[in-house]
């Protein structure tokens, strides 16, 4: 058990991930079937965090409570705190003063994955007691992230995207911090993008002498922002996956790592790992190939999918070529009537829609 709070940002415009997030929050996308923000609580859950802010936006905000609930069945307590405009990572945590009080906390993104948690970096916070610890990995393509610059075990600068980053250091969506964080946000400017930025608030940590700690990660971590991120997402988890069986299968087979919900019925297919089948789901003469994740209550009836993501209710019919690389909304419709077609699909459709291939 620790003292420290918890802050899951689950805000935010989402344009990268458009259409799905003109209906949903991005961060209730799932990856291997669990919603992304879901990861962030249980990673909080297993660092022994108790109280648990999440910031949520107007649009999306009653989705994601209706999703996590008051936290018990994570084992934490959840509190809502509305972010009336997506004003920056700092315009964020200033939201979120009433709830976090004098009290030190971890900050994670709501749409980012950490492999391995953040029990270390909780641990290694509270032993070295700094202002703030900031994670960071090396990237190839620095000037799209925030950047740090080090000396020895004290970062001294932070860039926000810079044209010319001085390091290959990218800051990662999960951070820690003591409580002077809130005169920090409250001493900086919005940037050029008219947001109030978390590296400009660390910054001023760094310019008031404050002692700000680099943690480089060891493992992956992931922004899903984006649809390939996504998928790549997807890709990590479903490596991780237990194979379990406990859907119906009839002259069908599964293969490698593969969950079969309860519920899930198989006629004449086969699916090959690392997969997931959602409760409720049937596949019907198709194939299911490496790193799929369909939803529960979907339909696949004579299709090939691989590398994809569909969510729930989402029904695919009748496909000559094989759809790959994909992300569905939810109750998304794809069939395909006669005709001639191309040999591969690649679609990114939000909820409700309806593709006929004619
Ligand atoms: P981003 O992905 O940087 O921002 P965004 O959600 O507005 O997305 P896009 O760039 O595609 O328009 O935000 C990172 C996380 O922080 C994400 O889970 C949303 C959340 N967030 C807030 O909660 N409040 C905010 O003011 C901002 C900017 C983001």
């Amino acid at each position: 058990m620790t003292a420290l709070k918890g802050l899951i940002l689950s805000g935010g415009k989402g344009t990268r991930l458009r259409p799905i997030t003109h209906t949903s929050a991005k961060q209730l996308v799932p990856v291997a079937n669990k919603p992304v923000l879901f990861y962030g609580i249980e990673a909080m859950a297993a660092a022994g965090i108790e109280q648990v802010g999440i910031i949520i936006a107007p649009e999306t905000g009653d989705e994601i409570r209706a999703a996590a609930g008051d936290g018990s069945r994570f084992g934490v307590e959840i509190t809502y705190i509305v972010q009336d405009e997506p004003a920056g990572l700092a315009h964020a945590v200033l939201t979120a003063e009433p709830f976090l009080g004098r009290d030190p906390f971890v900050m994670y993104l709501g749409d980012n994955l950490l492999q391995g948690g953040i029990k270390e970096l909780v641990a290694q916070f509270e032993s070295a007691n700094p202002e703030a610890l900031i994670l960071l990995t090396p990237v190839p393509d620095p000037e799209h992230y925030g950047v740090a610059e080090l000396d020895g075990d004290r970062v001294v600068a932070l860039a926000e995207k810079p044209p010319e980053p001085k390091t290959n250091l990218a800051l990662v969506g999960v951070y820690l911090f003591s409580p002077v964080i809130h005169d920090a946000a409250r001493a900086i400017e919005p940037s050029a993008r008219g947001e109030l930025e978390i590296t400009d608030a660390i910054q001023h940590l760094v310019d008031k002498g404050a002692r700000v700690e680099p943690h480089i990660v060891e493992g992956w971590w992931k922004d899903t922002g984006r649809l390939d991120d996504m998928l790549e997402a997807n890709r990590l988890i479903l490596d991780n996956l237990q194979t379990r069986v406990e859907g119906e299968l009839i002259e069908s087979t599964v293969e490698g790592r593969v969950v079969i919900e309860k519920g899930a019925v198989l006629e004449r297919s086969a699916v090959r790992g690392p997969a997931i089948i959602g409760a409720g789901t049937r596949l019907i003469d198709c194939y299911v190939g490496p790193y799929s994740a369909i939803a529960e209550d979907c339909v696949v009836e004579a299709a090939e999918i691989e590398h994809s993501i569909l969510l729930a209710g989402s029904k695919v019919r009748h496909l000559e070529g094989r759809m790959e690389s994909s992300l569905l909304g939810r109750n998304v419709t794809i069939s395909r009537d006669e005709g001639r077609q191309p040999r591969a699909y690649r679609f990114m459709v939000g909820d409700n829609s309806e593709i006929g291939i004619l």
